[in-house]
């Protein structure tokens, strides 16, 4: 505890503070933000499956996202402090009072070492986050594929993800199925990202950076998971009206569980003589041009193929439940399900709807 006239100064500084509106009203306010800031990175932080946040990797990749985004908030977080309170220093401390005389305050300019300090530090600081970042950009473009990798090709449609996983001649929509990558026997999954149309960007923060893709051009990104679950993404870049609809699931599972997954999506599809008339009715309608049913006349590689649409979680890429009231609403009017989808409305009457609805529904 300081003594006499600096802990006399204190004192009264302290006792000034509680009756200023500094004391009351802004210091209490700035508390209150810092706080507030802190319990949302905090929170930021949760390990649930649900969560998309970057300061939670689970993957090669998205480790090193989560480095540079650390050392960059770091820097940038200190200087923002040592500028910030600086200024807000001044602001409080040199703030017009009543008895100002209105003179001119000593004017302090031209000294070298100040002005050389504020010119190399920046630029120092600038070089060492460009090593930093270029470092990491080499590192994660530069991975070897090992044996074990999965190859998965992914085309962006508007506005659905295509999942092809062309070693094993499976083809899904909006759901990509990994194995856990184990660190003695890594088995990560290498992407090679396509679009059909415009531009979108793939993107699941917990297991890598956003990589966009792009027309006529093929793009590469690798996730290594080390933990199994549910692990959401969403498209990161505006592709349209339906772009806040294209949402992406990434299942990672035990190597077993992948394996039966794998074995039950390389079935053909399921072939229920009680939906028969249901059948009929999609294979006599222009959902053929578009869809695929492996083993049937619908070759179509416009929308997702449907195989094993029901094995999905989701349809309409996030957009609704797989249920049968949502296939339903969905056939029946894309336009009010998803807002400019680009599925027409078949315009079927009624029995035929509910037919093809409980066809649909047979592929498991
Ligand atoms: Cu696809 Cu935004």
């Amino acid at each position: 505890m300081p003594t006499g006239p600096v802990r006399a100064y204190w004192v009264g500084r302290w006792r000034e503070g509680r009756t200023s509106a500094w004391g009351s009203r802004v210091r209490p306010a700035i508390l209150l933000a810092v706080t507030l800031g802190a319990v949302a990175v905090a929170s930021a932080g949760d390990d649930t499956t649900r969560t998309s946040s970057v300061f939670a990797p689970v993957s090669g990749p998205a480790d090193a996202v989560y480095r540079v985004a650390t050392l960059a908030l770091a820097i940038t977080g200190a200087i923002f402090v040592v500028v910030g309170g600086l200024l807000a220093y001044s602001v409080v401390r040199f703030r017009r009072r009543p008895d100002d005389d209105g003179t001119e305050p000593a004017q302090v300019y031209g000294s070298e070492q100040v002005e050389l300090a504020w010119t190399v530090i920046p630029i120092l600081v600038v070089i060492v986050l460009c090593l930093v970042t270029a470092r990491t950009v080499y590192d994660v473009q530069g991975a070897q594929k090992p044996a074990g990798a999965i190859d998965v090709t992914i085309v962006g449609h508007q506005w659905w993800w295509e999942v092809r996983y062309p070693a094993l001649g499976i083809v899904t929509a909006n759901e990509l199925h990994v194995p856990v990558s184990d660190s003695a026997d890594p088995t990560p999954t290498f992407m090679a990202l396509e679009s059909a149309d415009v531009v979108h960007s793939f993107w699941v923060p917990r297991l890598a950076g956003k990589t966009d893709l792009i027309p006529n051009r093929t793009n590469h990104m690798w996730i290594e998971p080390r933990e199994t679950g549910l692990f959401l993404g969403q498209c990161a870049e505006y592709c349209g009206t339906q772009h806040a609809h294209m949402l992406l699931r990434v299942y990672v599972q035990p190597r077993a569980e992948f394996d039966r997954w794998v074995a039950a999506q390389r079935r053909p599809a399921a072939a229920d003589p009680a939906a028969a008339d249901g059948r009929r009715v999609f294979e006599t309608t222009a959902c053929v041009n578009c869809h695929t049913v492996r083993g049937t006349v619908a070759t179509g590689r416009f929308g997702p193929d449907l195989t094993h649409l029901m094995s999905r979680a989701t349809l309409v890429a996030g957009a609704a439940p797989m249920t049968r009231a949502s296939l339903h609403a969905w056939i029946d009017d894309p336009d009010r399900v998803k807002p400019g989808a680009l599925m027409p409305a078949m315009k079927l009457d009624a029995p035929a709807l509910d037919q093809l609805v409980g066809y649909l529904a047979t592929l498991e």
